[in-house]
C-alpha cells in the first residue's frame, strides 16, 4: 500500500502517543546542600520533571569555602507506573548564570537511579573558564536506567553544581540556577 507523507506523518504521531504515558507522582520531595527546606520543590507536568531553587549555587574564589564549590540537589519521587511500561529519562536541561575567571571551572553534573538497583546514568557538562552570562546546560542520558515495568518505581534525580579555582587560587566564578531544572521523561513497552 501507497501512503503520503502526510499519512506516514500521522502514523508516527498515532504510534508516539500510543507509547508516551503519564507520569503518575504519588510523592516527591527535594533535599540537599543546594536545595535547602523551603528553597525548593519538584512538581511533573507534561512529561517533564521539574525542580524550583531559590538558592542552588556553587562558588569559588579567594576566602570562600571549599564546600561552597560543591552543591547538590536530589528529587525523589514515588511513580505509580502503568502495566505494560517502564520509563527513564532522555536529559536534563539545566539554566544557569555563570561567571568565570580565566581558569576557575564550573559544572553540572545529573546522574538519576531506581531505588534497589545499580544501573545510573549520569552526564557531566563542562563550562569554559573564563565565561559569563546565561547558558544552557543539557546532561543527556543513554537512557540505560529504566523503571520497573508497572508498579511502584522510586527514582531518584541527583544534580550537583561544581565550582573550582584549583588552577587559579586568585580567581573566582560561579554557576547558579536560573530558572527550572527539567528533567524529560521517555517511555518504552516492556
Ligand atoms: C549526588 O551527587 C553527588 C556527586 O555529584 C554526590 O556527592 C552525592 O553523594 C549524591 N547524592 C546522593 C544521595 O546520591
Amino acid at each position: 500500500m501507497v501512503r503520503t507523507h502526510s499519512q506516514l506523518a500521522l502514523l508516527l504521531v498515532v504510534a508516539l502517543q500510543v507509547t508516551a504515558q503519564t507520569l503518575t507522582v504519588t510523592n516527591s520531595g527535594v533535599i540537599g546542600t543546594g536545595c535547602q527546606p523551603g528553597t525548593a520543590q519538584a512538581s511533573v507536568k507534561n512529561g517533564v520533571v521539574s525542580i524550583e531553587a531559590s538558592n542552588f549555587i556553587a562558588s569559588a574564589g579567594p576566602g570562600v569555602s571549599y564546600s561552597s564549590g560543591r552543591k547538590n540537589c536530589q528529587a525523589t519521587l514515588t511513580v505509580s507506573v502503568p502495566s505494560g511500561y517502564q520509563f527513564g529519562f532522555a536529559e536534563t536541561k539545566l539554566p544557569a548564570q555563570v561567571k568565570t575567571d580565566s581558569g576557575v571551572q564550573v559544572s553540572a553534573r545529573s546522574e538519576y537511579y531506581f531505588q534497589g538497583e545499580l544501573t545510573k546514568d549520569q552526564d557531566t557538562s563542562t563550562v569554559p573558564a573564563g565565561s559569563s552570562g546565561t547558558v544552557t546546560l543539557v546532561n543527556s542520558y543513554g537512557p540505560s536506567a529504566w523503571s520497573s515495568c508497572g508498579g511502584s518505581s522510586i527514582v531518584n534525580i541527583n544534580t550537583s553544581l561544581r565550582a573550582s579555582n584549583a588552577n587559579n587560587r586568585g580567581g573566582s566564578g560561579s554557576i547558579r540556577l536560573k530558572g527550572n531544572l527539567n528533567t524529560e521523561v521517555v517511555w518504552r513497552k516492556c
